[in-house]
């Protein structure tokens, strides 16, 4: 057939995950979640790379046969080469070489974060596609980046973190309100009923497109500390004005720095990407800034906001065609750049 299958691998962090591709639409994208991980409140690697190791076949198989295809059918095979934990990538790298050794076809290297941007070219009902040049904004539990997409394989980061990610600041004010990790979805949770407003964060000073969020996880400590002394159910009295609080400063400091970024470019594109892309308060303030600023944004459908292997697999497509392929001697890399 004229088609392009694409097997794709996404081991980077604490998901395994498996999807196949017919060109730009995703015929099966499965996602094996660690829940090993709660229990210690943030994630272990040697756990992760061990229940990689244990998740990656069956994911693989199941990937393939939901798509209703074999592996004699598949074009390629494309994998996260990073960035990411070491010991996890190696588990995703490894069997991704094996198998495009034994099937004897070619092997595509994926830079993950180049993947969180991409997933908006997915053909997808519904959702449309950003066109060149474009903004995207990058949120999740390992990163936060405003990249200017010029094409395909032309990105330039604009700006990123100088400390913790978006996801961190997220997960470590959860933590400091004794929520399970990862506490971001429960911020978002009890957000929804709380005033935004109830209590003033400052938000970090930090130069041109950069960004900074350690400051903000400290200042949240003391002020709870604080509280809580004086009143020992201020966390629960309090729970929903607070996490609409924090959520409303970590909000704030995004779209600051997006502004920044349109005015510095001149691009009105904006696509965001990451697991705390999934935020329902963010989702809403970039909706509300088509109209506001007349941008146009573009929020990926749910199931690829979070790593997945589908992403991967697009970014797989569009190398593929291009032919830039990985030869054997691949290694994989915790830091990588576009
Ligand atoms: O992209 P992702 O699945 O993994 C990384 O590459 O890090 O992102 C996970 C991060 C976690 O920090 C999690 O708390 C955050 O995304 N997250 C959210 C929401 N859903 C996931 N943060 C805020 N609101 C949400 N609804
Ligand atoms: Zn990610």
């Amino acid at each position: 057939s004229n088609s392009t299958y694409i097997l794709a691998i996404e081991s980077s962090c604490d998901d395994t995950s498996a999807a196949v591709l017919e060109n730009n639409k995703v015929l099966s994208n499965v996602v094996a979640r660690q829940e090993v991980h709660e229990q210690y409140g943030g994630v272990v690697p040697e756990l992760a790379s061990r229940a990689h190791q244990q998740n990656i076949v069956p994911v693989v198989d199941i990937a393939i046969k939901k798509a209703g295809i074999t592996k004699q059918d598949l074009s390629a095979i494309a994998f996260t080469q990073g960035p990411g934990l070491m010991g996890s990538l190696l588990v995703g790298g490894s069997f991704a070489k094996s198998l495009s050794l034994a099937l004897d076809i070619p092997l595509v290297a994926v830079n993950h974060m180049h993947a969180h941007i991409l997933c908006h070219f997915i053909d997808e009902a519904g959702f449309d596609k950003p066109t060149f040049p474009f903004l995207a904004l990058t949120i999740s539990g390992g990163h936060t980046q405003i990249v200017q997409v010029n094409s395909f394989f032309d990105l330039k980061v604009l700006g990123e973190t100088t400390d913790d990610a978006v996801g961190e600041a997220f997960d470590k004010s959860a933590k400091i309100l004794g929520f399970p990790y990862p506490g971001g979805p429960l911020i978002d949770k009890y957000a929804k009923e709380g005033n935004p407003k109830a209590f003033a964060f400052t938000k970090p000073k930090v130069d041109g497109l950069n960004f900074s969020f350690s400051g903000l996880k400290t200042q949240i400590l003391y002020f709870i500390q604080k509280q809580v002394k004086e009143n020992p159910n201020f966390i629960e009295e309090n729970k929903a004005d607070i996490c609409a609080s924090i959520q409303h400063t970590i909000i704030n400091i995004l779209m600051d720095k997006l502004k920044l970024a349109v005015k510095q470019t001149g691009i009105k594109q904006i696509a965001i990407g990451g697991g705390v892309s999934a935020n329902s308060g963010i989702r809403q303030t970039l909706k509300d800034a088509e109209t506001k600023y007349k941008w146009k944004c573009f929020v990926p459908k749910f199931e690829y906001t979070t790593d997945n292997a589908a992403m991967i697999g697009i970014v797989g497509y569009y190398r593929f065609k291009e032919e830039i392929f990985a030869d054997s001697s691949v290694v994989s890399k915790a830091r990588i750049e576009f």
